[in-house]
């Protein structure tokens, strides 16, 4: 008679959704038995050498707002909207709201927001100073179809945070703020794992399936100062700073799931299940490093020509970029807001660029729609604002 009980309060808990725990685990998992303690209150510093949301831990959400700056906004407005923002900025990644904030309680929870910040070679100019060469609209590829929705602006705002309310609330904060001097051109909305979902520091994966973000610089690694942050060979007002490009990629799921599972994986060279090279058995770890010269009983090349990580890997190591991207899922539409960071796109980003346009397996089911560069600022400490040097 207890064993159908309990048979009968597992199908009860069945019926409510409740779930059971994997295999050997030993129990069921009830709402509310595992609960891991709440991250909302978690912050990350925003002041530091580097601005934060570059290459602290990926959060779960994040949104790139793009602005236009507003015609006669000078110089001196630049300095009154830096200094806006810069207080915005302090307040929303502690968890203050803003003085004029109407709904104090939803900046309570911050859990892990930051907010990171970029100019366009528009307001470089309003300025007064000079813009990088690389700070412009990327030469066009081949295959690009930007449709012009998404694409450049003079300021960016990159919000990211492991909770989307708060993010939501800091981003309608800071467009009433800014709206005096500048106005909206484009927003994206971008995802990655729920916190929680996946041990910290799990690479993501994108909405085609794979392991996306597997060979990256590491930021303990040495030389990532030199391929990552804008140094003595860039302008002064962008020491400790870098270069941002964005490119919204949609996906073709549809087709790529009526491919096999053999050709999905040969055309990364990487397998789906733990995104370990296929030119390594199918147990091993993820960061195994692929051998790309390989070659199958047949003679041929195990990783194919055509495989995405074959193009897309630099032999110059100064040609690395810092990948950072997200998903998106919206309006019957899928993709990958890909985001990398670098000294200058010119000799990084673009290269590896033209040789995916060339060829790459993966353009069967990829293209890209939209386009923006952006220079990010350097960090500020407290008592400075953001954009300072830019200013000064
Ligand atoms: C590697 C997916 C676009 C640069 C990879 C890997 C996957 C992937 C699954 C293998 C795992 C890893 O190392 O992360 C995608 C998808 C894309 C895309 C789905 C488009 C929707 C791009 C673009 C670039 C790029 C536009 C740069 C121009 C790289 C680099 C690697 C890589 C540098 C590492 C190559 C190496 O092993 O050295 N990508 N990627 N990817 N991808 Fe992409």
């Amino acid at each position: 008679a207890v064993g159908a009980g309990v048979g009968a309060a597992i199908g009860i808990a069945t019926a409510l959704g409740v779930q059971r725990a994997p295999e050997g685990s030993g129990a069921a998992v009830t709402a509310g038995s595992r609960e891991a303690e709440p991250f909302g209150g978690d912050t990350l510093p925003c002041h530091g050498p580097h601005q934060a949301g570059i290459v602290t831990a990926p959060a779960a959400h994040v949104r790139y707002v793009a602005y236009a700056l507003r015609e006669g906004v000078d110089r001196a407005a630049l300095t009154r909207l830096f200094r806006i923002l810069t207080g915005d900025v302090e307040g929303l990644t502690a968890g203050v709201a803003p003085l004029a904030d109407s709904e104090p309680e939803l900046a309570e929870r911050p859990s892990k927001l930051t907010v990171t910040v970029g100019v366009g070679p528009g307001l470089v100019a309003r300025a007064g100073a000079t813009a990088p060469g690389w700070l412009a609209p990327l030469p066009a590829f081949e295959r690009d179809r930007l449709d012009g929705a998404h694409d450049g602006g003079d300021l960016l705002i990159l919000i990211q945070a492991d909770d989307p309310l708060p993010l939501a609330h800091a981003a309608r904060m800071i467009d009433r703020e800014l709206r005096s001097f500048v106005t909206p051109l484009w927003s994206q909305q971008g995802f990655r794992q729920a916190r929680g979902s996946e041990a910290d520091g799990t690479t993501m994966r994108n909405l085609m399936g794979q392991i996306d973000g597997t060979v990256n610089p590491d930021p303990s690694e040495s030389g990532f100062e030199e391929l990552v942050w804008i140094g003595e060979d860039g302008p002064a007002w962008l020491r400790g700073g870098s270069a941002l490009v964005l490119r919204r990629i949609r996906m073709e799921l549809d087709t790529w799931d009526q491919i096999g599972r053999v050709a999905r994986e040969q055309t990364i060279g990487r397998r789906l299940s733990n995104g370990s090279p296929l030119t390594a058995p199918p147990e091993a770890e993820e960061h195994t490093p692929i051998d790309f010269e390989a070659k199958d009983a047949k003679g041929l090349p195990v990783i194919p020509s055509f495989a995405h990580a074959r193009r897309a890997h630099s032999e110059d190591p100064s040609e690395r970029i810092f990948r950072r991207g997200a998903n998106y899922d919206e309006g019957g539409e899928s993709g990958l807001l890909f985001a990398c960071y670098q000294r200058n796109p010119l000799r990084q980003f673009v290269p590896i660029q033209r040789r995916l346009d060339e060829l790459d397996l993966l353009n069967e089911w990829v293209t890209h729609t939209g386009s923006a560069v952006f220079a990010i600022l350097p960090g500020f400490e407290p008592g400075e604002l953001i954009g300072a040097a830019l200013l000064e």
